[in-house]
């Protein structure tokens, strides 16, 4: 049986690496993208969104525009990370296809509305979409089959400040409304996604297929090894959304906890800092599942042979 999913992104490098897994991936069906702020504005990220998707062949998945801030914080993008147009060295045409006009926020609860319990979200940017939608329809809470989300850090140290991850520091209220909304989640967070290294001789592998597809790949990802290597001392490049995605039809790659898990609001040093309560200090039920190990190589080895499968698939 096929999982239906939606992609909630702001791609983003690593984000456009989850989109390709997933229309590389025959156990899934992508139904569309929604985009957020985060790497890049909204827009660019749509612009982005619509190009991956036509580079691959699949120009006919809808994409929707959403929110362009955070909740509560001021705008934070990241083109340090991802360049200025969100897609690092890569430069892709603009796609034919235009986005939806209706906004993200409606596409999500006109969708799981619906069609209730059908749906799996892979939620790979800020939570802004996700929690604008709970909180203007919380019909959808029961509608959705289940959130996968890559974000925060438990026990490893953070990637945007010392303490916090990038997805929920740039929005840590829409993530704490999210957490805490009893839709059934899981969490994806560093501490797996920092094992999952995506290395130059992988990429080398993949450029062996002539394709449009290694090409990005290579141009897009190596920004990203650039700033990696610079700021991290990481030789290769992490893709932490494409674990995400990958954890819709292969949880055997990772190792999960149930947990109650939170995130810190109140600002300060440690704004944006998620955390499980471990020893039941808190007396609070578990809100959701936590991957905290990873079969790293088993991984990369799936995304890597179907990328190769996707890029004979679209030759060139
Ligand atoms: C997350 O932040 C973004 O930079 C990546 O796309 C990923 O979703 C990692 O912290
Ligand atoms: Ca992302």
């Amino acid at each position: 049986m096929t999982e239906r999913i939606i992609i909630d992104t702001d791609p983003g490098i690593d984000d456009s690496m989850a989109i390709l897994l997933a229309l590389a991936s025959p156990e899934v069906s992508l139904e569309g993208l929604t985009v957020v702020h985060g790497n890049c504005t909204a827009a660019q990220g749509t612009r982005n969104a619509l190009a991956v998707l036509e580079l691959a062949g699949a120009g006919n998945i809808p994409v929707a525009k959403g929110c362009d801030l955070p909740l509560v914080q001021p705008s934070l993008l990241a083109p340090e990370t991802h360049g200025d147009t969100g897609l690092g060295y890569a430069r892709l045409p603009e796609a034919a296809q235009p986005p939806l006009r209706q906004h993200a926020v409606d596409f999500l609860i006109e969708r799981l509305l619906a069609e209730p319990g059908e749906y799996t979200l892979v939620a790979v940017g800020p939570l802004t979409n996700l929690a604008m939608a709970i909180r203007r329809e919380p019909k959808i809470i029961p509608a959705i089959k289940r959130v996968i989300s890559m974000g925060g850090a438990i026990r490893h140290q953070g990637n945007t400040t010392p303490l916090a991850e990038f997805n929920v520091y740039v929005d840590p209220h829409a993530a704490h409304i999210v957490y805490h909304s009893g839709v059934p989640f899981t969490l994806v967070p560093l501490d797996v996604t920092y094992h999952c290294i995506l290395t130059r001789a992988d990429v080398g592998r993949l450029l062996k297929v002539p394709s449009p597809v290694p090409r990005f790949v290579h141009d897009t990802t190596r920004f990203y090894m650039d700033f990696h290597d610079a700021n991290q001392k990481i030789d290769g490049c992490v893709i932490n959304d494409a674990l995400a995605l990958a954890l819709v039809f292969a949880p055997q790659l990772c190792d999960f906890e149930e947990h109650y898990v939170d995130v810190d609001i109140q600002g300060g040093v440690s704004m944006g800092k998620t955390f499980a309560d471990f020893y039941r200090m808190t007396g609070k039920p578990a809100n959701m599942k936590v991957a905290l190990g990873v079969r790293a190589r088993d991984f990369l080895d799936l995304f890597v042979e179907r990328i190769e499968n996707l890029s004979r698939a679209v030759p060139g």
